[in-house]
């Protein structure tokens, strides 16, 4: 179990002014959890991990590990780096080029004082235990440059592990990856935590790489965590405009609060009212957004007489074939959305039809920020 309470961390710019890079944030990690901190840049990921690592002496706060402190601002207490159960991983791998594979994952272990060093034929071992773990076997002796991107990325892992941590730190460490090869680490870093059941604090701002990994998704913002849940609940049910944009694509509604309750509420758009689910208390006539994912956006050739709201009359205005989706540009009056379908169901350009948008799957979060230029997505643009 990993225990943050009421992190503050604070840095002195050199000009004197202070930066609260991480603003209150508290958390904690189940033993073999993941949670994923994500967020745009600077918004402190970076630096809460660090201050979990000790790479970082927070303002204030508490970090526990395994019921232990680490760190208490009230008592003075911090535990060095060296002394915490934690491997990490950072988003550039730090490999020491001048070392063979063998002499990166052992570093760890050679530098622990002499009383705490495991003998010479004890650490071939845990590097060959390790190196087995993250299927880098018979590559001892190979230069560490001389691996691939993949390879060096997993000797990175093997090294964070070498010590056997309670808890993994790894700072976005596919970002150095292709797209095939950050796909193929995904599954690898899955494995790994089911086979080692590890607890794991990832940090990324690659959305769906958290969606992927994660038990627990804490959104970060300007320092602050502005959502934790579980990635579906997270998506389904955004509690503001920044989350839901943030996580995944949706299409946003502009309207205005007609009638509220705790359940549902009526929205007034420009092409009429939609019955939505409140992403957060709401009162009437507050300027809101109703978040609609595109698989949410449901079309149809003919009106079906048993849906009685959410129902409107559209036109088809592009279509992209993605071999196993299409993706679609429709316009119910003033109002543009995208939908996605499956590629069997095949509407033209054009062709009328009529969109649901199932109550459950709105989510009205509060009009806070200008919204970007409404634009088609770029693989819309191909055909118009
Ligand atoms: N050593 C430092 N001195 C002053 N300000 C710092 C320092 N380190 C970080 N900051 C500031 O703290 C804020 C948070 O930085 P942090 O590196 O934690 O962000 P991040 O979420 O990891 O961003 P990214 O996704 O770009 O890595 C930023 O505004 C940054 O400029
Ligand atoms: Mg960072």
């Amino acid at each position: 179990m990993l225990e943050v309470t009421d992190l503050v961390k604070e840095f002195q710019t050199d000009r004197g002014e202070r930066v609260r890079a991480v603003d209150n944030v508290t958390f904690s990690v189940p033993h073999g959890r993941v949670l994923t901190l994500l967020g745009p840049s600077g918004c402190g990921k970076t630096t809460t991990l660090r201050s979990i690592a000790g790479l970082e002496r927070p303002t204030g706060g508490v970090i526990r590990i395994a019921d232990k402190d680490m760190f208490r601002a009230d008592r003075k207490l911090f535990v060095p780096p060296q002394r915490r159960p934690i491997g990490m991983v950072f988003q550039s791998y730090a490999i020491w080029p001048q070392m063979r594979v063998e002499g990166n994952v052992a570093f760890p272990l050679r530098v622990l004082p002499r009383r705490d060093r495991p003998s010479r034929q004890q650490i071939r071992r845990e590097v060959a235990r390790v190196l087995e773990i993250v299927q880098l076997s018979g590559y001892e002796q190979r230069e560490a440059t001389a691996l691939s991107g993949g390879q060096q990325q997993r000797l990175a892992l093997a090294r964070a592990l070498i010590r056997q941590p309670d808890v993994l730190l790894l700072d976005e460490p596919l970002s150095n990856l292709d797209a095939k090869l950050r796909e193929h680490m995904r599954f690898e870093l899955q494995r790994l935590h089911r086979e080692l059941s590890l607890t794991m604090i990832y940090v990324t701002h690659d959305q769906s790489e958290a969606l992927a990994l994660s038990d627990v998704i804490a959104v970060m913002r300007f320092g602050k965590i502005v959502q934790m849940g579980d990635p579906q609940d997270l998506y389904d049910r955004p509690v503001n405009q920044f989350v839901a944009d943030f996580l995944g694509t949706t299409n946003f509604v502009p309207g205005r609060v007609l009638s509220g309750a705790d359940r549902e509420v009526r929205v007034e758009t420009a092409q009429g009212i939609l019955a939505c689910h409140p992403g957060q208390p709401l009162t009437s006539g507050q300027q809101v957004l109703v978040s609609v994912r595109p698989q949410n956006v449901q079309m149809m050739t003919t009106r079906d007489p048993a849906l009685t709201t959410n129902v409107w009359e559209a036109q088809v205005a592009t279509s992209v074939f993605l071999g196993e989706v299409r993706h679609y540009l429709v316009t119910a009056g003033p109002v543009q959305l995208r939908s996605v379908a499956d590629a069997a169901q095949n509407l033209t350009h054009g062709q009328r039809i009529w969109l649901h948008l199932p109550p459950d799957q709105c989510v009205a979060v509060p009009h806070e920020e200008p919204l970007a230029a409404q634009s088609a997505p770029t693989d819309l643009k191909i055909r118009g």
